[in-house]
């Protein structure tokens, strides 16, 4: 049967960001469980970055399987231009009562990727409506926002679109001043990025619709995290000069940092908000992007012109939407903040006990997430001794998936404490 499976999969199949020539062959999964996936051959791993950074309460959960399925029963698609149903307007007033208070409208689509767009079109057409050319963007450094065009401009910098360079919008970058435990070099990076974002204000200010930013961690180039006061004062500082703040919190909502959104953690807020990942709990694809009153209010007029021009099939998907409230109330019935501080704590304690080995640097932990560089692995994506290195933790039992030299663990909220403990145990074993 795995055999077959195998088989078919590589007669037909074209997996994302895989390299099939050198990749190891793929593992058939075929059930799981909260923390655990389970194999073909009767192989458990524990899944520590909850499968691309979505499932929150774990895998298979049934309060998550009754919803999808009586929803399904009832209403499982409809359009959603001129109709409208109880989970997706239940879903954008819990939506726009939790992010920030300045966000008030919500609009749907599928994935990370095409909240972004949603934004970045949103931010443009926004400055169109009020008469104004304004059509370039402001990112950090090393940011990563998605795979399609526009979110690919402004993630540029991210090393992932060499072939696409011509194609991509122009856009302006600045530093991330990353913090890990003994950067003595913080300051100066810090006050580097504050001059960058100046120039970049003071010379392109009137060109820029919006800055985006993955608030507090940029996740797919390393799990990187800057101080909350550093990114507290760029959002000021964009703000006070009239520029749109998109945070993509794609990856950081829902729990990840320990609050429920980055966000949470600074005074000044976004004028718009991305979220995708995490919010139907890792059960089926759904998007958000949280908008201020402030800007829907420019898209409201009888000039058609006006109007949004934009959106997908599965927008505000019944099933997905009902999914997501269900998983927005598992987190109070659950005490999911709980648990997400039981995460912090073993993950303190552990990369502690970790950094006791000499080929570990740049330890980092913020909410769920824990990450440090293994310089015994070179800092390349996808390089032959990062994949030998994935391969090893995988027959360990263990799902991790380094990028680069950076070791990082995400695991989903369920997860038990022994078996987090004895997960970090596994690990330090295999680093010696
Ligand atoms: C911060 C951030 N934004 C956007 C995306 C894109 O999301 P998706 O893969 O669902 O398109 C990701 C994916 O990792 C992400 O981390």
């Amino acid at each position: 049967m795995n055999n077959e499976i195998l088989k078919k999969d590589k007669s037909y199949l074209w997996h994302p960001f895989t390299q099939s020539k050198t990749s190891y062959d793929p593992i058939v999964i075929e059930s799981a469980k909260g923390e655990k996936l389970f194999d073909s051959k009767g192989n458990e791993y524990i899944d520590l970055i909850s499968s691309w950074w979505i499932n929150t309460h774990g895998h298979c959960r049934d309060e998550m399987i009754n919803s999808v399925s009586n929803q399904s029963k009832k209403l499982e698609q409809v359009l959603f231009a001129g109709f409208t149903h109880k989970p997706a307007v239940d879903l954008a007033q819990k939506l726009v009562h939790i992010t920030p208070k300045n966000l008030k409208r919500v609009f749907y689509s599928d994935n990370g990727s095409t909240s972004v767009e949603i934004a970045m079109k949103v931010a443009v057409q926004y400055w169109f409506n009020k008469g104004k050319k304004k059509t370039k963007f402001v990112a950090l450094k090393g940011g990563y926002h998605g795979d399609t065009f526009g979110a690919m401009s402004v993630g540029r910098t991210s090393g992932f679109y060499e072939p696409f360079n011509d194609m991509l919008n122009e856009c302006f970058f600045f530093s991330f001043p990353e913090i890990w435990k003994g950067n003595n070099e913080l300051q100066k990076n810090e006050l580097k990025a504050f001059d960058e974002v100046r120039k970049i204000i003071k010379e392109e200010k009137d060109q820029i619709a919006a800055v985006i930013l993955e608030p507090l961690v940029q996740g797919a180039v390393g799990m990187k995290i800057c101080r909350k006061e550093f990114l507290s004062e760029i959002v000021r500082m964009f703000k006070e000069s009239g520029i749109i703040v998109i945070f993509d919190e794609v990856m950081t909502g829902f729990g990840r940092t320990g609050k429920m959104f980055a966000s949470n953690f600074i005074k000044e807020q976004p004028d718009i908000m991305c979220l995708a990942k995490s919010l139907t709990g890792g059960f089926i694809p759904l998007a958000a992007t949280v908008f201020s009153e402030q800007i829907h209010r420019e898209f409201v007029a009888m000039d058609f012109k006006k109007t949004f021009l934009h959106g997908h099939t599965f927008s505000a998907n019944p099933v997905a939407c009902s999914a997501a409230l269900t998983s927005l109330k598992l987190f109070d019935e659950d005490k999911t903040f709980k648990k997400i501080k039981l995460i912090n704590k073993i993950h303190l304690e552990c990369l502690n006990e970790l950094s006791r080995n000499s080929n570990i640097s740049k330890v980092r932990i913020l909410g769920t997430i824990a990450a440090f560089d293994y310089q015994k692995v070179s800092n390349v994506y996808g390089s032959s001794e990062s994949l030998l290195l994935r391969q090893k933790f995988l027959d360990n039992g263990l799902l991790l998936r380094p990028i680069g030299n950076t070791i990082y663990l995400m695991p989903p909220y369920c997860i038990q404490e022994k078996v987090l403990k004895q997960s970090y145990e596994k690990l330090i074993e295999i680093l010696q």
